[in-house]
């Protein structure tokens, strides 16, 4: 395969499609380079000293490990400066972050998972980062929340970055999803796969099973039948695999079909899920639905879903589209 730069492919983009303006072409490059600082850090691990918690605890209360601080700073100093930005909003900060005074500001609006999966930082295992890109709505001047309340269709880029045994890019701009990987001795993103598809069909799940007694009736009914395998009423086996790193488990199935989920349950019943919609599941949905597959919150599109605050939280079934269907229908009692 003839070797295909990030910026070679974006600028393809935008001279075929028409559909990446400069600015955002720039947005997305600066995102890149600040994946490769964070590849940088995780790749480290106790030589850099970025292993373990800090003292502090994040908006929705978990406690923050140092690289989940390290990589929100990362993409906090990347993009402040580039004139391509409004504000930043990341699941790490309380509330959002306008550019300051002393830079231009740009029409995009960025958001982001700087560390996902943080559980599997201290044990070395594929962890990543989520963006989402929107654009500012007409004639906003000084940002605020409510500017970033636009439903996932409203996305003009997203993609994630995995740290695994390779670290890879992978992205959408609406045109598909293509995937690059981090050359490391020549520090740059090279494209390894075009035009992504997710398969149809699928006979592996993901999730987090430990939850299972927690879960409401329609839950519970898949996941009797998915276990019941060959001897129950879907008439094969199914396999199971659970990393605990969205990022990871969303790979997986892009790269070889599968459904993840993460539903809601009795503990909490005023969280819906523990997923959050605007940087983790909005970002994924748009990317899993531009590689052929579906995402729902068990009754709808995540995709169409009007957001009511910053860090509201999902219920989340996305993958191959012949599952997401089926839990989706008996969440819907249909
Ligand atoms: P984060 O590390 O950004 O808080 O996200 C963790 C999320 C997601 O990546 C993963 O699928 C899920 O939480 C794991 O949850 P469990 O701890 O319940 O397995
Ligand atoms: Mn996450
Ligand atoms: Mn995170």
């Amino acid at each position: 395969m003839k070797r295909i730069s990030l910026t070679q492919h974006l600028v393809e983009q935008q001279r075929q499609h028409n559909s990446i303006p400069a600015e955002l072409r720039l947005l997305i490059e600066v995102v890149a380079r600040a994946c490769k600082t964070i590849s940088h850090s995780v790749g480290k691990g106790a030589l850099g000293d970025v292993l373990g918690t800090a003292s502090s605890e994040n908006v929705q209360g978990e406690i923050q490990k140092k690289l989940d601080i390290i990589s929100n700073e990362i993409l906090l100093e990347a993009n402040e400066w580039g004139g391509h930005l409004a504000a930043m909003a990341s699941e790490e900060m309380e509330t959002i972050h306008p550019i300051p005074n002393r830079y231009p500001k740009g029409e995009y609006m960025l958001l982001f998972d700087p560390l996902d999966g943080s559980s599997n930082i201290d044990v070395n295992v594929s962890i990543g980062t989520i963006f989402s890109v929107l654009k500012a709505p007409d004639g906003m001047t000084v940002p605020t929340e409510q500017d970033f309340l636009q439903p996932g269709t409203m996305q003009v880029a997203a993609g994630y970055a995995i740290y695994g045994p390779q670290t890879m890019l992978v992205l959408t701009t609406g045109n598909g999803v293509h995937c690059f990987t981090l050359d490391r001795e020549m520090g740059s993103w090279v494209m390894t796969q075009r035009d992504i598809k997710i398969p149809e069909e699928t006979s592996e799940y993901s999730i987090n099973a430990s939850n299972a007694r927690h879960w409401h009736p329609p839950m519970q009914r898949y996941f009797n039948e998915l276990q019941a395998g060959k001897t129950g009423s879907r008439g094969r086996d199914f396999n199971m695999r659970w990393v605990a790193s969205m990022v990871a488990d969303v790979h997986r199935i892009m790269s070889r079909g599968g459904i993840f989920m993460y539903p809601a349950d009795a503990r909490e019943p005023d969280k819906a899920g523990k997923l959050r919609l605007m940087y983790e599941a909005n970002p994924m949905s748009f990317i899993v639905e531009q590689a052929g597959g579906a995402a729902t919150d068990g009754q709808n599109r995540i995709l169409d879903i009007k957001p009511h605050t910053l860090h509201q939280r999902v219920p989340v079934f996305m993958g191959s589209k012949s599952e997401v269907e089926l839990v989706t229908r008996y969440h819907r009692g249909e």
